[in-house]
């Protein structure tokens, strides 16, 4: 805990980067101002803010354990942005990730794994009400289910990596969505600090030759894979 609440001290001091300061790629400053720094002023569905009110003020474990707003917010950013041919989740929880992730690009499949058979329940629900797309929950072993979702997997996708927080499982559910990457897919791994296992997780996965530019966010990182970009680590203050 005190080296998180150290690594976090820390990390309030990196405006470098704030709104695109510094950075030359066109495509790495749209990405950093339009979409981190929403520039462009894009709204979140207000029914997607006030489901998320509500199920936060109902279930402790969304208060604990799911994408705060202003991160939700951030997903559905970036799905609205790359417009992916498919998302990819790993850890749906009660579904409060996946109504942004998929709100963003509403035409757009979306598989999403969860193996607490109740909250998986709970998301499948969420999303019928909401009529979101074509979203589908595996209910199951993370592992074994992203072995079953893994051919359907297309080049350009979004995966957003929320579940087993651990060193191994997260360089392993990392390198096999790389292994499916084109240069235009994009990876969120949320929680980079939330233990030394996952930061060191995080540390590899920046490191590996297919990730041209990675973004840390504290709460959440971002890999970017297009070979156009000069490999680049950035830090900033969100
Ligand atoms: C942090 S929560 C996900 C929160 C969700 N993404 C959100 O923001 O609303 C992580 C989820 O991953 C699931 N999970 C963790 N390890 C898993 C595993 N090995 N297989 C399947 N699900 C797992 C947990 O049951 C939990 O619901």
């Amino acid at each position: 805990m005190a080296w998180r609440i150290f690594k976090y001290i820390k990390h309030l001091f990196y405006f470098r980067h704030r709104k695109g300061h510094g950075i030359h790629s066109p495509y790495l400053f749209e990405f950093v101002n339009g979409v981190l720094f929403n520039s462009q002023g894009t709204e979140a569905p207000e029914a997607i803010l006030k489901e998320h009110h509500r199920l936060g003020f109902k279930h402790s474990f969304v208060r604990r354990s799911s994408v705060s707003m202003k991160y939700g917010f951030l997903l559905y950013r970036i799905t609205r942005w790359f417009q992916p041919e498919m998302i990819v989740e790993l850890g749906t929880g009660m579904g409060i990730s996946t109504l942004y992730l998929s709100s963003g690009a509403p035409e757009t499949p979306l598989h999403s794994i969860e193996g607490d058979r109740e909250r998986a329940n709970q998301a499948a629900q969420l999303i019928v009400r909401l009529c979101l797309g074509p979203v589908s929950i595996h209910w199951g072993e993370m592992s074994e289910k992203l072995e079953h979702i893994l051919p359907l997997i297309p080049e350009r996708f979004v995966a957003f990596v929320d579940g087993n927080h651990h060193y191994e499982p997260a360089v392993a559910y990392v390198r096999k969505l790389v292994e499916r990457a084109g240069e235009e897919a994009v990876i969120v791994m949320d929680d980079i600090y939330w233990s030394r296992g996952m930061h060191r997780a995080w540390k590899e996965v920046c490191s590996w030759p297919e990730v041209q530019v990675s973004i840390d966010l504290f709460h959440m990182g971002i890999l970017l894979l297009r070979k156009d970009l000069h490999k680049t680590e950035i830090k900033i203050k969100f």
